[in-house]
């Protein structure tokens, strides 16, 4: 079905591309491969030849992205089966190692992370990622994972719950969101994103439907407490660790990120791994969308591209 991915634009493509410069006969890695968006230019890239795996920790998104590819791959071939050889495996990238250990694959040329959300987890309010929609406070990107939106909100205590809401978004009223929401909770337990925008915008004294801001004040609350269930900065940690041991020399590692938490975790990155002698870094500053973009896709806006590349190991 087409209509799977109809109207969903990869975010800086065209940097991706001249950056990463994927070559015939690579092994490539795109650890969020989504709707397979850029899946699909590093499958164009790769242009018969060489080895495409894709991870993605949501396996409905997960299905989206093999159809699209498995559809290309049998137009290019004429048959049912593709030259290039596509793994995607449905995993969190914080596993890639494990993933490419189980697949034979001892180095790749290419590591590729495109961060968050992608719109079809957004747009269904069953997901709970939406403060837009009302649904059940779920936010996790994997089924498999025990732990809910609303677990968190109904189980921390006061000062964890704005803890975490201040170290992941930077939520200046992190302290008073987090006491409403307490004082809510004794109550009746707060399921439903509607009811969290609720007790948000009343901690804020703001009016959510009326407000002046252009951005809705549940953003970061909502931000903080997706990044927590699905325990984003500790598997965006992981990767990175992972990617000199996986990366081939001369092998390129690009990665979006959508805020600055995630985008400072990956600058400190590379600039430690640059000082070890092990990257060289290839965006001095992060790679952003161009106006036309910015019109044409809201997402591409906060859109970061850090890409660097694995050197040679020192003689010695
Ligand atoms: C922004 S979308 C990627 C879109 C994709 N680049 C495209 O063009 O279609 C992010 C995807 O990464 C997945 N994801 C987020 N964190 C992940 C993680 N730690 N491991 C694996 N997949 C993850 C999400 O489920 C989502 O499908």
């Amino acid at each position: 079905m087409e209509s799977d991915t109809a109207g969903h634009i990869p975010v800086l493509s065209e940097q991706v591309r001249r950056l990463l410069e994927v070559k015939p006969g690579e092994t490539v890695v795109d650890a969020t491969v989504g709707l397979a968006g850029h899946a699909m230019l590093f499958f164009e890239a790769l242009a018969r030849e060489g080895t495409l795996v894709g991870l993605d920790a949501d396996p409905a998104n997960l299905a989206i992205g093999r159809r699209r590819l498995i559809r290309a791959a049998a137009v290019e071939d004429g048959s049912s089966q593709s030259p290039i050889r596509i793994e995607l495996v449905h995993a969190n990238f914080a596993e890639l190692e494990t993933v490419l250990s189980r697949l034979g694959i001892r180095s790749v040329d290419v590591i590729f992370a495109d961060l968050g959300m992608s719109s079809t987890q957004l747009d269904d309010a069953e997901r709970g990622f939406s403060f837009q929609r009302d649904g059940p406070l779920d936010m996790r990107m994997d089924p498999r994972l025990e732990v809910t939106a609303a677990d968190l909100v109904n189980r921390l205590g006061e000062r964890e719950l704005g803890d975490l809401i201040y170290h992941n978004s930077q939520e200046r009223a992190s302290r008073r969101i987090a006491r409403r929401i307490c004082e809510v909770r004794r109550q009746k337990r707060i399921t439903t994103t509607s009811a969290l925008v609720e007790v948000i915008a009343n901690a804020l004294r703001v009016n959510p439907v009326s407000r002046r801001s252009r951005i809705h004040p549940a953003t970061k609350t909502f931000q903080a407490l997706r990044m927590a269930v699905n325990e984003e900065t500790r598997c965006l940690g992981a990767l990175l660790d992972a990617a000199p041991r996986l990366l081939a020399p001369d092998g390129r590692i690009g990665i979006v990120a959508f805020h600055s938490v995630e985008d400072k975790a990956v600058k400190l990155n590379f600039r430690a791994r640059s000082s070890d002698g092990i990257y060289r870094i290839v965006t001095k500053r992060p790679v952003t969308a161009e106006e036309a973009e910015r019109q044409a896709n809201p997402r591409s806006r906060s859109a970061k591209l850090r890409v660097a590349t694995r050197l040679k190991e020192q003689a010695g």
